[in-house]
């Protein structure tokens, strides 16, 4: 087989131009409704985790990696009053985010720009990545960035699939890497939640859903 029938790492499943397109590639389900039920099921109870797992407070500066439109950094702003930087690989998520969030209290940052100062100016004093960790091509090079932009002791929540869904060429892909072992290189574990099965909408999502909180050296 050549080169060219090989999967390759395609992010542009994460192209998106409307909300719209953006929900069904954030929380997929089965059909629109499932879509939505997610999203107001599940957006208040990560919120509120994020909220107390990480301890944030009004002047606390929390990195959102992966944002999205901003669905959290919008629930966390609205209810802490703190400082959120949204970083996502697609252009199309970085500006709908901006209306999403509508306040001068997030940032949206290209992963370049992150990639090349991983603290994006002042540095974090905590962190959460929520159904990214799963897509990234390099997690061995973003796991790390995220520890090496957040101040010491400042705390990091994982909300990932237990499996790889790597965006290729040729759709969703597994590879070889192990984002836990991963984090678990980079961060010191502190506690792991379960997610509950009430909040399930999807069959077995409780089950696929690792949520693990650590510490950053
Ligand atoms: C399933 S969505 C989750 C969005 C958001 N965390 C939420 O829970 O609402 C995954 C997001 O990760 C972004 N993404 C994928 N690879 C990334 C990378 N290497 N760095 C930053 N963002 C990435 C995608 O563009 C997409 O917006």
């Amino acid at each position: 087989m050549s080169t060219a029938d090989q999967p390759r790492y395609s992010p542009k499943v994460f192209d998106v131009a409307t909300e719209k397109e953006a929900r069904e590639i954030i929380l997929q389900g089965h059909a629109p409704d499932e879509i939505e039920e997610r999203w107001s099921r599940e957006t208040p109870w990560f919120g509120a985790l994020i909220r107390h797992s990480l301890g944030l407070l009004p002047e606390s500066r929390v990195l959102d990696l992966g944002c999205g439109i901003g669905r959290l950094s919008k629930w966390l702003i609205d209810a802490v009053g703190c400082r959120v930087v949204g970083v996502d690989i697609s252009e199309g998520m970085r500006k709908l985010a901006v209306d999403y969030v509508g306040s001068p209290q997030f940032t949206a940052v290209s992963y370049e720009s992150f990639s090349a100062d991983p603290a994006c100016g002042e540095g974090f004093d905590a962190a959460y990545a929520v159904y990214v960790l799963q897509h990234v091509e390099r997690p061995d090079l973003d796991i790390p960035a995220i520890a090496r932009g957040m101040r010491s002791g400042g705390r990091f929540l994982l909300v990932n699939s237990r499996s790889r869904w790597v965006p290729t060429t040729q759709g969703w892909a597994q590879d070889q890497f192990d984002v836990f072992a991963l984090a678990a290189n980079s961060f010191v574990g502190i506690h792991g939640y379960v997610f509950p099965k009430e909040l399930a909408v999807l069959d077995d999502l409780n089950n696929e859903t690792a949520i693990n909180l650590y510490r950053r050296p």
